[in-house]
């Protein structure tokens, strides 16, 4: 792929986004137009050590797939293809397109490929299926409007977080990696300690960029969830970020809380709060071997946008 192509590559990018719009009319309309799109190609394309494939049928483009590594020593020798990455008129197209890029990224020592494809388009998901990918994560989304899950439900109340619940709010953190690290996710992501996430909490407790829920009973916090602009996201950029949209960033319950409602009490908590703060729309992502999180999650509304795709070559 080259600099030449980074036109024809936007323009299939935004006609790819267009179709998208109809299924998933949250998802920001800007990138429908191709100027829009092209920068957002021209961005991935400029990525450190980016490289990608582009295919032609009678000399007309008619796919692109793009990806560049990430440091983080998390995703293994990497490459990530991301929203803007990819675009492609068929499935085989796609599948010829992964051929000739992973020839490199695998000669370079990259055996590790991540791809955030649109869920909405069922054959091109199918066609990275048959390329040995299997689904690892799913970004989603919800229109903001009320849950009205409001009020007490068996004892348990919801309300915002103060300093005094800053030792539960540390704990509850340890549990999101604890929970990751175990069967079937196996993925714990970056560890910290007690000590770490009580210093943490207590340097940024007063940021009001960031909207804390503790959830209750006698008295009792069992978990915690945190709400803030998806601006705040590292994970959700380019076509996956939504215009005027609150995040979900944060949700987990004590283990022996768990099942009892508290979860969904906080989640519709930061919908809520999202509907206040005037947000159209709120966004979440979740690990899809995460039995917990991939079960509540879609039971408060949202559904999927975005589907990371996983796969490890073995050599
Ligand atoms: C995810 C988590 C916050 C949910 O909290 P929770 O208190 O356990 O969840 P709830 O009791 O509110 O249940 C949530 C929904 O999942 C559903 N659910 C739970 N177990 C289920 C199962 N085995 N099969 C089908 N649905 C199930 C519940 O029925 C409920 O839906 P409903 O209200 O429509 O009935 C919590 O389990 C947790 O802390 N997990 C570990 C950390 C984590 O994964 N955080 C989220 C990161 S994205």
């Amino acid at each position: 792929m080259e600099s030449a192509d980074l036109a024809a590559c936007g323009a299939l990018l935004a006609e790819r986004h267009r179709r998208h719009l109809m299924v998933e009319p949250l998802l920001s309309v800007r990138f429908c137009e191709v100027g829009a799109a092209v920068r957002e190609v021209t961005a991935a394309f400029e990525t450190t050590d980016a490289s990608g494939a582009v295919a032609l049928r009678d000399g007309v483009p008619v796919g692109f797939v793009l990806g560049a590594p990430k440091s983080s020593p998390l995703w293994g020798p990497n490459v990530w293809v991301e929203a803007a990455g990819l675009a492609a008129t068929d499935g085989e197209v796609m599948r010829d397109l992964y051929a000739m890029a992973a020839a490199r990224w695998v000669g370079e020592g990259r055996t590790a490929h991540y791809v955030l494809v649109p869920a909405y388009d069922a054959e091109l998901v199918r066609a990275w299926f048959r390329l040995g990918f299997g689904q690892q994560h799913a970004h989603g989304v919800r229109p903001a409007v009320r849950t009205r899950a409001g009020g007490e439900l068996n004892g348990l109340t919801v309300r915002r977080a103060v300093r005094a619940d800053i030792r539960a709010l540390a704990e509850l953190d340890l549990e999101l990696p604890r929970h990751q690290g175990a069967s079937p996710t196996f993925s714990s992501g970056v560890v910290s300690t007690l000590e770490e996430n009580l210093a943490e909490w207590e340097e940024s407790f007063a940021d009001d960029g960031f909207a804390t829920f503790v959830a209750e009973v006698d008295g009792d916090v069992l978990g915690s969830a945190i709400g803030c602009a998806l601006e705040k996201s590292s994970t959700h950029l380019s076509l996956a970020r939504l215009d005027n949209a609150g995040f979900l960033g944060f949700a987990a319950v004590f283990p022996h809380a768990r099942g009892r409602g508290a979860g969904r009490a906080l989640g519709a908590a930061v919908i809520d709060w999202a509907v206040d703060s005037g947000f159209d729309s709120v966004v979440t992502d979740w690990r899809v071997t995460n039995l917990l999180a991939s079960r509540t999650w879609p039971t408060l509304g949202f559904t999927e946008t975005f589907l990371r795709l996983h796969r490890t070559v073995a050599t």
